[in-house]
């Protein structure tokens, strides 16, 4: 029996051109600057949609009857109260801790409080991903609070994840209009394709390890300034330039030590990315009535310098670049922004590990070994 030669591996640095999963979550196409949700544009969710509403579409690949969605609304809002023992968990962590060091422990913790947590099979597995999502918010309104040495607040289970979330954070209820402002930023951040958080949870569920480790190895790799923490850099940019008359200079002195502006250039959009797009103008009307304008003015104009000096090479603002403004001006502080787009994504991360388990299989790709060979070895002593 002879065995087939495998084919010569390919060397595709940083993955570029390499298809690794299957999807049936987000499509993207970076091209025409397209993404949809199941086949439905991000444009019109945004509009029309809630997060709750999104989640339910991303995991069950349909949009929601109301009876569905009022059922899945109540299950999610059932979980949002973190299990006894997490709150004295998030009073252990240094109150100078990073907040997304903070959410990666507290995930991880969770499953400490979890029968659940090794579970095997899609429904164990369906529910530790809906209580992981309806509990971040939980966990990140509370470290925030305890670290400003404020009380911690219970959650409401009768608010949605976004108002939620702001009341436990400020211990007020969000006017509709600052509430539908997270909500909309929870949309456009949920699923992204293989994003490189996507892969490593994918990554880490394809060794059949469990729901929480993937999403711990997400957290920790959404968090660099190349991917979501790019939310926060964007705005230590717009704090460092301070004004509008300064914004030519700082962008032009950056562009010629060859620095990159944050919350420009995508991997995968070389035309203007979707949520970026819809966000530019969201941003505008929650900065006006917020009056915050000019931080959304700094932002337009590094665009606009942006358009005349970089857009040849196809790029142009990503998701992070408006978003960073529309948190500031609903009062989230910038040490947050990324834990933002960790609350949103466990819905993508959570919904590739199940699509990831369906056909599974061991995602282990090769290393070009560049090193020497046939060295001797040396005794220590002769070294
Ligand atoms: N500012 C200035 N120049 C840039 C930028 C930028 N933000 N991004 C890319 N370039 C240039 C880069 O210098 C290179 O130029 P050249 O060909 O002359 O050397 C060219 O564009 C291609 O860049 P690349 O690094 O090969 O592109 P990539 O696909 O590997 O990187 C990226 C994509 C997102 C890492 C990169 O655009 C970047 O570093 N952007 C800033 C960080 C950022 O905003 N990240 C958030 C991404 S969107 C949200 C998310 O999914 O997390």
């Amino acid at each position: 029996m002879s065995i087939a030669t495998p084919p010569a591996p390919i060397f595709d640095k940083g993955l570029a051109n390499t298809i690794v999963a299957e999807t049936q979550m987000s499509f993207i196409d970076g091209g025409k600057g397209v993404l949809e949700y199941v086949g439905i544009d991000i444009d019109s969710l945004a509009r029309k949609s809630t997060f709750e509403e999104c989640v339910y579409l991303l995991w069950n690949r349909k949009l929601p009857t109301t009876p569905e969605l009022n059922s899945f609304t109540e299950s999610l809002r059932a979980h949002y109260a973190l299990p006894p023992g997490m709150t004295d968990l998030i009073r252990s962590i240094p109150r100078d801790a990073t907040p997304m060091h903070a959410l990666r422990t507290l995930i991880s913790a969770l499953s400490l409080f979890d029968p659940e947590a090794d579970a095997e099979g899609e429904e164990p597995n369906a529910r530790k991903a809906l209580r992981m999502l309806a509990q971040t918010p939980a966990l990140i309104a509370g470290f925030d609070r305890y670290r400003k040495g404020k009380s911690i607040v219970e959650p409401d289970p009768t608010l949605s994840m976004a108002s939620n979330f702001l009341w436990m954070l400020n211990g007020a209820v969000p006017t509709a209009a600052v509430a539908r402002a997270l909500d909309v930023c929870l949309i456009l951040h949920a699923d992204h394709g293989l994003n490189a958080s996507t892969f490593a949870a994918r990554v880490t569920m394809s060794t059949l390890s469990d729901l929480y480790s993937a999403i711990v190895t997400a957290i920790g790799t959404l968090k660099g300034p190349l991917h979501g923490g790019a939310n926060e850099e964007v705005m230590v940019m717009l704090k460092e330039i301070g004004s509008l008359d300064r914004v030519e200079d700082y962008v032009m002195e950056r562009l010629a030590r060859k620095d990159r502006i944050m919350g420009f250039g995508h991997r995968v959009y070389k035309a203007f990315d979707p949520r970026a797009t819809y966000l530019k103008t969201f941003a505008r009307q929650v900065s006006a009535d917020t009056g915050n304008l000019a931080l959304y003015e700094m932002s337009r104009r590094i665009e606009d310098i942006m358009a005349r000096e970089v857009a040849a090479k196809g790029i142009y603002p990503n998701v992070d670049f408006y978003s960073a403004t529309t948190y500031h001006s609903i009062g989230i502080d910038l040490d947050l922004f990324t834990c933002m787009f960790a609350m949103s994504r466990i819905a993508g991360w959570a919904g590739h590990c199940l699509e990831q388990l369906e056909g599974n299989r061991l995602i282990r790709p090769g290393a070009a070994y560049i090193g020497p060979h046939a060295q001797p070895y040396i005794d220590i002593a002769n070294r």
